[in-house]
């Protein structure tokens, strides 16, 4: 992976901003390395440095982001242009909640990494473009312990765990759906479509 990831990775972390963690990173590489998607779908962009190092990964890949704030984009995009990805990376501008219905066509792999009480909400409507054998990946599913009670919930966050459970029970028990649950950082969820 290009030094210079890891560098804008660290510069991103030192400003506060919301960074996929380092062995999820790696995990979101190894992944999309063995899948070499034709389209991905990442919601929730940020700087774009997740959505370069796929394409980095995948060199046949395209990439369509969901971001809601505007300066981020215009950051993901002078990145984009940095890496010479620009021509494969484009990003729809708004709510993750209105755009998720509105995409047509279909996706290989999903990036799900937006906020995290709207998972379960988002989670019908990515199914129905993502492929079969196609993969959705997701950050942040065991939601810093409180998933399944493994830590104490404060209770301006019930909300949230209590999306998010229902996010896993149904990502889980789907029969047209495999998924890992890999307890590492905040938790990441693969799922493959089945049918
Ligand atoms: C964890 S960061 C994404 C990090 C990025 N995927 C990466 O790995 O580099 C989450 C992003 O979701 C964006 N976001 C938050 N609410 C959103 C919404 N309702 N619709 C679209 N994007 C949203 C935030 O602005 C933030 O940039």
């Amino acid at each position: 992976m290009d030094e210079r990831i890891y560098a804008l990775r660290e510069d991103a972390k030192k400003a506060g901003e919301p960074v996929l963690r380092d062995k999820s990173f790696l995990l979101l590489l190894e992944k999309v390395r063995e899948k070499k998607p034709v389209r991905i779908l990442e919601i929730g962009v940020n700087r774009g440095l997740s959505g370069i190092a796929m394409l980095l990964e995948s060199q046949k890949s395209l990439l369509t982001g969901i971001e809601i704030d505007e300066d981020k984009i215009k950051i993901a995009k002078e990145n984009y242009k940095t890496f010479g990805v620009e021509s494969r990376a484009k990003i729809f501008q708004g709510d993750a909640s209105e755009i998720i219905p509105v995409l047509t066509g279909e996706y290989d792999f999903i990036f799900l990494d937006g906020p995290k009480g709207h998972y379960y909400e988002y989670l019908p409507n990515l199914l129905s473009v993502l492929s079969v054998g196609g993969i959705l990946f997701a950050d942040n599913v065991l939601f810093r312990g409180y998933v399944n009670d493994k830590v104490k919930t404060p209770r301006r966050f019930n909300t949230t765990k209590h999306s998010m459970e229902k996010f896993i029970a149904e990502i889980t028990n789907s029969d047209s759906l495999k998924t890992e649950i890999i307890d590492i950082e905040d938790g990441i969820s693969i799922t493959e479509k089945l049918k």
